[in-house]
């Protein structure tokens, strides 16, 4: 990703220019043993050195403010881009003048993702060794690192910018505003940075994943994460012999994706999670090579669990190879997976149809008494289900049955993770394309499928692929990826991981022929105390406090009928520097999840319609996780977002009301435990 100045925005200029007003007169402050330049407010290199090659020079200092895809947030005015003196394929070093190191050390770095090649170090000058570095995380806006330097408290040392890839894509690293001792630590206006970065990933040797988990501030603590590495899609979803199930699209080496593995962990309860060993692993690839265990789900046929899934295979590794097509994984302890000799049981997509082909979701068709499966497809213009039956009740002996739906091409040409299901008298289709996880709702015959209603799955910005299963007591319940191809911000990847898993939800049929999501019964055995409780009260324009906690179940019931404001603004995540709005507009009765100024998340203005309450009371059950939300609305609307806060401080939880009164009639705040212990 090159920066080039054509794809500034018009608004990125005027910030630009409404900028350059203010650093001119700045010069850099240095006190004894601190490093000269620290912010490059300097608007040059003075004090650093080009250590060798030609990735850096003077042309590396500059003010831009914005790049395709936002605002940099460098500190001031001017920080070090590593595209800027000689583009993004050339390699080089700088480095800081001397100093000594305190007790802490931040800064602000953005850029590519390469451990190995880019860089920030902190590096000692007597031995030259080389104490502590983090990588970008192939994004430039800005996110702070910091790092404990106790134990090298006292000692010369000295900062390199290094950049030894000659990619062409995330090729280059970008620094800024290098803090020392106490001012590492805070804004200076008390707030404290969030501890980010690799080096404060505490390592797993034989700790339980409750404390192990517990020390990374940003990582949710009830919502499935892996400890290091990605995870996409929740896969293979399934209760069986009273454990649920949960694998995930996982690979293991990189907070990205790459080659896919199955993640796996269990639970009885659907909401604590005990981690197994990883249940499927790609083919042998090189490098290069990305064929791995795409999406799938569960059957349990006979005395075995069985898992059908996507077999993908890279063309470009393997030319001449099917892209994708169905396999089977068997296991008789739930644990040990072990692929069929059978596969693949679905040897690619039906004769004639395009390649794209994917992430089978087996389900039981009470029309005909008989297992099926769905899969994702598209015909080239509109997104397209395919549908197979098994004619031996197992999972290997599938025939086609036809093309079971056809989008009118408005939710876009590749339909992924379809998932098909009886809800109530009606059927529930949903699938996920172009980022955006869409339901619809309507008949079925046993082969073809007609919609009556189409809707969003969840109406926030951290929401796809998500699957469903029956529980063992007959519940239809759903598991959604919380993240999104187009909302790529996630800073946990300074941590080493990418990706959470929502909380378990229970769908149904909202009265309007809707899919709902309301939070499964068993979240209640998360609290780890009482909850407080407020209420009735009134607010008007006055913000009320509600709590200061991060990781807690918010309820709120208002009483629309003794509401005379024209809206109620909820902040979350709130310190004076950010926060999380969560706007009700009482006339159009739109709920709006704000997160504009929320943290290193992504940034923008989602909405939902609500239903009007049949008795006139809007209830708002929220789960906040350190990082992450989801907002559950009375009628069914969901709402997840990945927020990121860059202050510990950012816990504050209040309401307000606009032109008018908000008859709260009840709230409660419950603190929330972990997952894992
Ligand atoms: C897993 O199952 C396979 C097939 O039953 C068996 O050969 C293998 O030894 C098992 N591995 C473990 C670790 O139990
Ligand atoms: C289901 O409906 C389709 C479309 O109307 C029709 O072609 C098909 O024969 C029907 N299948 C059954 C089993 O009734």
């Amino acid at each position: 990703m090159t920066i080039s100045s054509h794809k500034l925005t018009k608004l990125g200029l005027a910030i630009l220019a409404a900028s350059t007003a203010f650093a001119d007169s700045e010069q850099p402050k240095r006190r004894p043993d601190e490093p000269l330049n620290a912010g490059f407010e300097a608007g040059n290199l003075q004090g650093w050195q080009v250590v060798h090659g030609n990735a850096f020079g003077d042309r590396s200092v500059t003010d831009l403010a914005s790049y395709w895809g936002g605002p940099f947030h460098q500190d001031k005015k001017y920080f070090i881009l590593g595209t800027a003196q000689a583009g993004e394929s050339a390699v080089g070093e700088l480095k800081s003048s001397s100093f000594r190191a305190g007790s802490a050390l931040s800064f602000l770095v953005s850029g590519g993702y390469d451990p190995d090649n880019l860089y920030i170090g902190l590096v000692r000058d007597r031995d030259g060794r080389l104490l502590l570095k983090q990588t970008g995380i192939n994004d430039e806006a800005f996110i702070r690192i910091v790092w404990d330097t106790k134990e090298w408290s006292g000692q010369k040392v000295h900062i390199v910018v290094h950049d030894s890839s000659t990619s062409e894509s995330w090729g280059h690293i970008n620094f800024d505003d290098l803090r020392l001792g106490d001012d590492a630590l805070g804004n200076g206006h008390g707030l404290t940075f969030q501890p980010i970065g690799q080096a404060n990933q505490p390592p797993r040797h034989k700790q339980p994943a409750c404390s192990l988990y517990a020390k990374d501030p940003l990582r949710p603590q009830y919502h499935y994460t892996p400890y290091q590495g990605w995870i996409n899609d929740p896969a293979g979803l399934v209760q069986w012999k009273g454990r649920h199930h949960l694998f995930s699209q996982f690979y293991p080496t990189a907070p990205f994706w790459g080659p896919m593995h199955w993640s796996h962990a269990e639970s009885s309860d659907a909401v604590h999670w005990r981690e197994l060993p990883v249940a499927l692993t790609p083919k042998a690839a090189g490098p290069g090579d990305d064929s791995g265990r795409f999406t799938g789900s569960a059957m349990v046929h006979g005395d075995e669990l069985h898992l059908v899934l996507t077999d993908y295979v890279d063309t470009r590794a393997h030319p001449g190879a099917v892209q994708e097509n169905v396999i089977v994984a068997s296991s008789r302890d739930g644990v040990n997976f072990t692929l069929s000799s059978r596969n693949p049981v679905i040897p690619g997509p039906p004769v004639g149809a395009p390649a794209f082909f994917r992430d089978p979701k087996v389900f039981h068709d009470p029309t005909d008494n008989s297992w099926k499966v769905v899969i994702g497809a598209t015909n080239g213009a509109q997104g397209q289900v395919q549908l197979y039956r098994s004619e031996s009740s197992d999972p290997f002996s599938w025939s086609h049955v036809g093309v079971m739906y056809t989008g009118d091409g408005s939710t876009d040409a590749l339909w992924e993770c379809p998932n098909f299901f009886p809800l109530g008298d009606k059927w529930v289709l949903f699938y996920g394309s172009k980022g955006v996880g869409w339901y619809e709702t309507g008949n079925y015959n046993g082969s073809v499928f007609l919609s009556e209603k189409r809707g969003l799955v969840d109406a926030g910005p951290a929401s796809y692929a998500m699957q469903w299963y029956k529980d063992e007591s007959g519940r239809n319940l759903a598991i959604s990826w919380m993240a999104n191809w187009p909302t790529s911000k996630w800073p946990s990847r300074a941590n080493g991981w990418a990706g959470q898993q929502s909380i378990t939800r229970e769908l149904f049929l909202r009265a309007d022929g809707g899919l709902g999501s309301r939070p499964i019964a068993e979240l209640d055995r998360l609290a780890s105390g009482p909850a407080k409780r407020l209420g009735p009260l009134q607010v008007s324009d006055k913000a009320v406090t509600i709590g200061d906690t991060n990781t807690a179940r918010l309820k709120l019931t208002i009483d629309l009928g003794a509401t005379s404001a024209s809206s109620l603004t909820l902040s979350l995540f709130q310190s004076r520097a950010e926060s999380t709005l969560l706007t009700y507009n009482t006339g159009s009765q739109t709920l709006t999840l704000d997160t504009t100024n929320a943290g290193y998340g992504q940034a923008g203005k989602w909405e939902a319609v609500l239903a009007k309450p049949a008795d006139n009371k809007l209830t708002l059950d929220i789960f906040l996780d350190r990082s992450v939300l989801e907002v559950f609305a009375g009628d069914g609307t969901v709402m997840s977002a990945t927020v990121w806060p860059r202050y510990r401080e950012s816990r504050g939880i209040s309401v307000v009301g606009y032109q008018g009164t908000v008859a709260l009639r009840a709230v409660s705040v419950t603190p929330l435990g972990s997952s894992w212990c």
